[in-house]
């Protein structure tokens, strides 16, 4: 009898052991503890055995009893376990980043512009995306008809509107509502109907600056603007000053500084020249004064109009403006 329940135990403990599902378990208790088990009628007969048998029969029940039942709450707590595992969340994956939002590259280059020139004393002034042909054009000594025009590729919206193709027409606005001194600065969206490439797109940001007063001379454009380069990218900028034409300012300068993606050896972005047009600007033109209203033997000014995309190229490192406008957040999450 003991002999038979050595083996039963052995074939206890072995099945419970194997057991992979809360059935397979309670199948091995019914078997082993339940009341038709053989030790069940082993049990039983107990109480027809004498003394001594009795009592070395009952030791070894018990002791089956509580072998079987320990690993029995063991194999339970094992299949649990890797239930748990099953449908729990799978500690090896890879986390999850948390991303937190923040701003757009260039609205960061707008604020840090603005920033340096309400320093040195602008203030902010904006106008319409959809303009006139007056305000875009014709205050801007670009008459219809007149070749200057293709300097813009222009969106018409129909007829007389349009798309402005450059922040200048603030210029316009400001000076027909205030009257002098002036000094402003215009940022916003300008719109072109131009082929997109790494450093033209059909919808970029142009910042304006404007300012009028008396005797106002190029030698304090030139000072504004080097001090202002210098202070957005760094003391050691390398600047140029070419001579340019724009209808609306009589002399002009295009400003370009050494591109900072290549570091001047050539790239993409400043077309292999390592210099990068950063600026258009100029001495307000006397038809500009007369077309608002202003007298321009009592008045003088310089205005200047700088590519926001550009710059923030510059101070982000990116090689292709387009990125800007495409909302890919793998590259906004970058830079
Ligand atoms: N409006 C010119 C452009 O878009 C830039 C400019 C602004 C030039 C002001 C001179 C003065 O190209």
């Amino acid at each position: 009898m003991i002999e038979r329940l050595q083996a039963l135990r052995a074939a206890a403990l072995r099945d419970l052991d194997s057991a992979a599902t809360g059935k397979e378990i309670e199948d091995a208790r019914v078997t082993y503890l339940g009341r038709k088990s053989e030790i069940a009628s082993i049990s039983k007969a107990l109480g027809t055995l004498p003394d001594e048998e009795r009592r070395a029969l009952g030791k070894a029940l018990n002791e089956f009893k509580a072998d079987v039942t320990a690993r029995l709450d063991a194999a339970k707590a094992r299949v649990l376990e890797r239930a748990a595992v099953v449908a729990g969340p799978d500690v090896t994956l890879p986390g999850r980043h948390p991303w937190v939002g923040r701003k757009h590259p260039i609205t960061r280059t707008l604020e840090r512009l603005e920033e340096i020139l309400l320093g040195l004393g602008f203030e902010v002034a904006v106008g319409p995306e959809v303009e006139d042909e007056f305000h875009n054009f014709e205050a801007l000594n670009i008459p219809a008809d007149h070749p200057a025009r293709d300097m813009w590729d222009t969106f018409y919206v129909d007829g007389g509107t349009l798309l402005r193709t450059h922040t200048s027409p603030v210029q316009i606005r400001v000076m027909q509502s205030t009257k002098p001194p002036i000094r402003i600065v215009a940022p916003g969206r300008v719109y072109r109907n131009e082929n997109p490439d790494a450093s033209h797109g059909s919808e970029f940001y142009q910042l304006e600056g404007l300012y009028v007063d008396r005797d106002v001379r190029f030698g304090e454009l030139k000072g504004v603007l080097t001090r202002f380069l210098r202070e957005l990218l760094g003391q050691d900028v390398t600047i140029r000053f070419r001579p340019g034409f724009f209808p609306f300012t009589e002399p002009s300068t295009e400003v370009d500084v050494r591109c900072r993606i290549c570091g001047g050896g050539g790239c993409s972005v400043c077309k292999g020249t390592g210099w990068v047009e950063l600026l258009g600007a100029g001495m307000v033109d006397p038809r500009v004064f007369r077309a608002v209203g202003y007298d321009p033997d009592a008045v003088s000014g310089y205005a200047f109009g700088l590519g926001v995309d550009r710059i923030c190229m510059m101070l982000t490192g990116t090689d292709d403006i387009r990125l800007f406008m495409e909302n890919d957040l793998r590259f906004l999450r970058k830079v």
